[in-house]
């Protein structure tokens, strides 16, 4: 009997998103900033990665997402588009690359597309974003929104603050999803706010909602994969869950390999490369003598 060919697997697009969400299908969205990472994420299925600029807190240390730049972007950008093959790709465009002017959006956009191999970008913002939006969209490339705690904003909220607690935040939340629907996003993230608000949000509007820390009311869940691994630990919000501890495995590994190495336990044989006795033994006629007591090197 022949095996079963196990099907290919499409390419995972912005109008296969929407569609999902019209069959009530919910999306998977991860976060990733190597090849690697990116290759295991599309390996497991994940309909969309996002290079986040989350990269600034979980890889380049700094506290928060505003130190990134365009060429960090790009850079882990190229990187992840050479993993994954089917997920949608989105590169998250860092701090003061779309606010300045509507110009400089549309061409950090496109650097996204034409220069790192992503099918779309995210940025963030409600209402005061519109009109980038739509300038970007008309250039071509698809817009993931993102309200709610914009981590970009950090300082204009004091902290990273959940939002849309009182019943006047929330409804600006709701006109802002609205907005952002219009002006042509594809789909928004609703971060770090209430349930009841993210689901209200998530039935008035047709493009998918993508939660983190928003509830299960949304069409889709992100978490940032750092955070879902285990791999960063200077905090822990409280909308993550740890599916792994790897800063503790890796702590684990390292230790085990120093104590190998200084207990001479590793290299063991099987990591050796020998050399065969007739060209060693060649190799040792052809050197001159070392002189006693003075090593090679001097
Ligand atoms: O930068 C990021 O990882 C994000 C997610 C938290 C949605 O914006």
């Amino acid at each position: 009997m022949s095996a079963t060919p196990t099907p290919e697997r499409k390419k995972v697009t912005t109008t296969s998103l929407r569609a999902k969400k019209e069959r009530g299908e919910i999306v998977t969205m991860l976060t990733a900033y190597d090849y690697a990472t990116a290759l295991a994420i599309d390996r497991a299925s994940i309909d969309v990665i996002l290079v986040g600029d989350s990269l600034g807190m979980v890889v380049l240390g700094y506290d928060t997402t505003l130190p990134v730049t365009m060429d960090d972007m790009l850079h882990h950008c190229r990187a992840v588009a050479r993993g994954a093959k089917t997920a949608l790709l989105v590169g998250d465009m860092p701090f003061m690359s779309y606010q300045v002017s509507t110009a400089e959006a549309v061409r950090n956009a496109g650097r996204f597309l034409q220069e790192s191999g992503m099918d779309t970008v995210k940025l963030e913002g409600g209402r005061e974003m519109a009109a980038t939006i739509e300038a970007i969209v008309t250039a071509g490339i698809p817009v993931m929104g993102h309200i709610g705690l914009t981590p970009q904003s950090v300082h204009k909220f004091g902290g990273f603050k959940t939002q849309g607690r009182t019943a006047r935040a929330a409804k600006r939340l709701i006109e802002d999803a609205q907005i952002l629907q219009d002006a042509g996003c594809y789909s928004i993230v609703l971060e770090s706010i209430p349930d009841r608000v993210a689901e209200v949000i998530s039935e008035r509007i047709a493009i998918p909602t993508i939660g983190i820390g928003a509830g299960p009311g949304c069409d889709g869940q992100v978490l940032v994969t750092h955070d879902l691994l285990g791999l960063f630990d200077r905090f822990t919000p409280k909308f993550v869950k740890k599916y792994a501890n790897l800063h503790g495995e890796m702590a684990r590994a390292f230790a085990e390999y120093k104590a190998e190495v200084l207990g001479h336990s590793f290299p063991a044989p099987e990591h050796t490369v020998t050399m065969d006795d007739a060209e060693w033994k060649e190799l040792l006629n052809s050197l001159s003598p070392v002189a006693d007591g003075v090593s090679q090197a001097e």
